[in-house]
């Protein structure tokens, strides 16, 4: 069964490639730029990876991003993820970046996106992996701030797909940003926001009706409600689901109450992803491995999973058909 996952044709369409970063790369970089983590060494980093909710999480991930100064450290924290996506036979990665997280701490915009850029090339070229870049906002920050980051975007639009939002979900709803996300949508950007994860349905429900998002990420909590759950259906809006990501911020009691497959039997079109895989204990095919652990997920829901992500993805029409011939 393991070589069976291994060996499934999988796109990745929720993964921020901040939480791509590993304690062993994150001392080193903070060695080379100087930074002052506040642990000691790399067993601490990972003891504290004991999280206990999303906030407590975003705590460690942005004190880990700050490590990140130079072009070639982006360069090097994505080109590591993406041979782990050549291990893992992922195929097409849609890859989240936080601009904001680094352009706050005095990092120009142009220096984090370049890095990431290059090694997205080099990838394609070296290793046959299709990627696109999406642009998340600080949901915590406020819309202006957004604004600026957008602006700041349009001179590298090409290299952008698509604008999300993520960060500390409560008390920060998708309505916050909706005049941002309609200067997206004119600038031709796809959108996508993070909404369900912690935050109850109504949050999706804003995340579908004010900012017209594409899919949706996580979107959990959606079987809270029935209509919604039937109109995430009729519509066919993806959600890109975390399963071990739930877990480990308690999102989802354990693995075996995690709603996916209940979802995926209903007609969602769900996919599986791995969000911040560096701080969550897995890559993409150990989130498949877990809902085969832990929800008897057979090898014909596994496959209509992974078929989904590149269903769900933002390639063109002919491109998904060149990847669903591989099943
Ligand atoms: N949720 C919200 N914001 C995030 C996440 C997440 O899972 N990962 C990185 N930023
Ligand atoms: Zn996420």
């Amino acid at each position: 069964m393991n070589n069976f996952i291994q060996n499934l044709p999988k796109a990745e369409l929720h993964l921020h490639i901040e939480g791509t970063l590993e304690p062993e790369l994150m001392f080193k970089l903070a060695h080379k730029n100087d930074v002052i983590l506040p642990y000691k060494t790399i067993q601490e980093v990972r003891d504290a990876y004991n999280f206990s909710s999303l906030q407590s999480f975003l705590d460690l991930y942005y004190a880990g991003a700050s490590v990140l100064i130079e072009e070639s450290d982006f360069f090097e924290l994505t080109w590591a993820y993406l041979q782990k996506c050549k291990e893992q036979t992922i195929l097409h990665v849609e890859i989240f970046f936080d601009p904001q997280t680094h352009t706050k701490r005095g990092i120009a915009f142009e220096t984090v996106l370049k890095g990431i850029v290059k090694a997205l090339q080099k990838g394609k070229k070296e290793l046959g992996i299709s990627s696109f870049l999406i642009m998340c906002f600080l949901r915590h920050l406020s819309e202006e701030e957004a604004f600026k980051t957008l602006q700041e975007s349009l001179a590298f639009k090409h290299h952008i797909i698509g604008v999300g939002l993520d960060s500390s979900e409560v008390g920060h709803p998708p309505s916050k940003f909706e005049r941002v996300f309609k200067m997206a949508r004119q600038e031709g950007y796809k959108v996508v926001a993070h909404a369900g994860e912690e935050g109850d349905n109504s949050y999706i429900w804003e995340a579908i009706k004010l900012l017209h998002v594409n899919r949706i990420d996580h979107g959990i909590r959606c079987d809270e409600d029935a209509t919604l759950v039937d109109f995430l259906v009729q519509k066919q809006i993806p959600l890109t689901v975390c399963p071990l990501s739930n877990v480990k911020l308690k999102a989802v009691l354990n693995m075996p109450k995690h709603n996916i497959l209940s979802l995926l039997k209903q007609g969602v079109l769900v996919t599986v992803n791995s969000d911040d895989p560096a701080y969550f204990g897995g890559y993409l095919n150990e989130n498949y491995a877990a809902l085969k652990e832990h929800l008897n997920a057979s090898k014909k829901e596994l496959t209509t999973l992974a078929k989904n992500s590149f269903q769900a993805s933002f390639l063109s029409e002919n491109e998904k058909q060149h990847y669903l011939s591989l099943f």
